[in-house]
């Protein structure tokens, strides 16, 4: 790898079953920068702190998570995937961020806002989680965050606090762009609303084929009695079958609901075909990657060893522009 690759970077929390919002959204075009940019991953398990309470789960969860990026095609040996936990510099970093981030500032962060309108615990870790989050970016020199549009402010709010630290210490840290991929604004999910796990309305990547087939099925759809046509285009049946289809397979299932005969419950049928054939290979390749988790925790390893000496060479400069010494520690396993 030359030192002239461009980099880019972004995490993903750590939490329970992925689904297809998260993998057409955020996975998906974070894992086509590989090949034109030193790609790094990183399971973001300190976050998800600030409502997971359940020790057991998170060590589960992050090779979950490492076992799906590898299924959906991260090559390992250019590109690095490692738990932000293994990396307990960032949490330094967030505090020299804290110290020139205003309350103010904070206060507009949209996670912080919804937690207090939705009247859900707000400690700390919530209100600082932007702050946390910058740590994560800036810790590692990126070029790029490639992130889906509910994380785009989180990554300004990064910029900005670069922003601040280097008005008070100098051109220190580096800012990177913000990347958004256009073509997956919103993922709908099985009610119509954006596909979340919080509204229960997701459909998982890597479920068995039945409860798939059941999830898809649920889909509720107008009575529009079978021999009468039917409009694909703007219908949620059509809006999940177009991410799946190519431009003749849409076509053709919308000609054939125009032309009457075939029913909403037919449509739901090849929608579920299609979902299923399209990741059926991923599911099985994610069930064998899965199974071997020393493995999975040799890939982890591998990738927190290289996030560590690029962000030792980061912290160093920190440290030195604050007015402290080098960093006292080393890279433990
Ligand atoms: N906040 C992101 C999410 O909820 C995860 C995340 C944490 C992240 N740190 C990051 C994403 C740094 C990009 C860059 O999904």
């Amino acid at each position: 790898m030359t030192q002239t690759t461009k980099r880019s970077l972004t995490g993903i929390r750590a939490s329970g079953n992925v689904h297809i919002g998260n993998y057409l959204g955020t996975i998906k075009p974070a894992l086509e920068k590989q090949g034109q940019y030193e790609c790094f991953y990183f399971i973001a398990d300190m976050h998800s702190l600030t409502t997971n309470k359940a020790p057991a789960t998170l060590k589960v969860f992050s090779y979950d998570l490492v076992a799906t990026w590898l299924a959906l095609g991260l090559d390992s040996s250019k590109n690095l995937i490692y738990r932000q936990s293994d990396i307990p510099m960032v949490t330094e970093l967030a505090w020299y961020l804290s110290c020139v981030t205003g309350f103010g500032f904070l206060e507009k962060g949209h996670a912080f806002k919804d937690a207090l309108a939705q009247d859900q615990e707000v400690n700390h870790g919530v209100f600082a989680y932007p702050v946390l989050m910058a740590a994560d970016i800036l810790l590692y020199d990126p070029d790029i965050v490639p992130v889906g549009k509910d994380q785009k402010q989180h990554v300004e709010m990064a910029r900005d606090m670069a922003g601040s630290f280097n008005a008070v210490y100098g051109e220190v840290i580096k800012l990177p762009q913000v990347v958004i991929d256009e073509r997956v604004m919103s993922i709908p999910g099985l009610d119509g609303r954006k596909m979340s796990k919080s509204y229960g309305n997701e459909i998982p990547l890597f479920c068995d084929e039945t409860t798939l087939k059941k999830k898809i099925m649920s889909i509720i759809t107008d009575s529009t009695p079978l021999e009468q046509p039917k409009v694909l285009k703007g219908n949620l049946v059509g809006e999940l079958y177009k991410l799946f289809a190519s431009e003749s397979q849409y076509a053709d299932l919308e000609k054939r609901l125009a032309s009457g005969g075939l029913g909403w419950g037919h449509a739901k049928q090849e929608l579920f075909e299609l979902v299923n054939s399209s990741l059926k290979e991923y599911r099985e390749e994610y069930t064998r990657l899965r199974a071997d988790e020393a493995a999975l925790e040799r890939v982890l390893t591998l990738g927190a060893e290289r996030a560590f000496s690029v962000a030792e060479g980061v912290l160093n400069r920190v440290r030195k522009a604050v007015g402290f010494k080098s960093c006292p520690v080393t890279f433990q396993a």
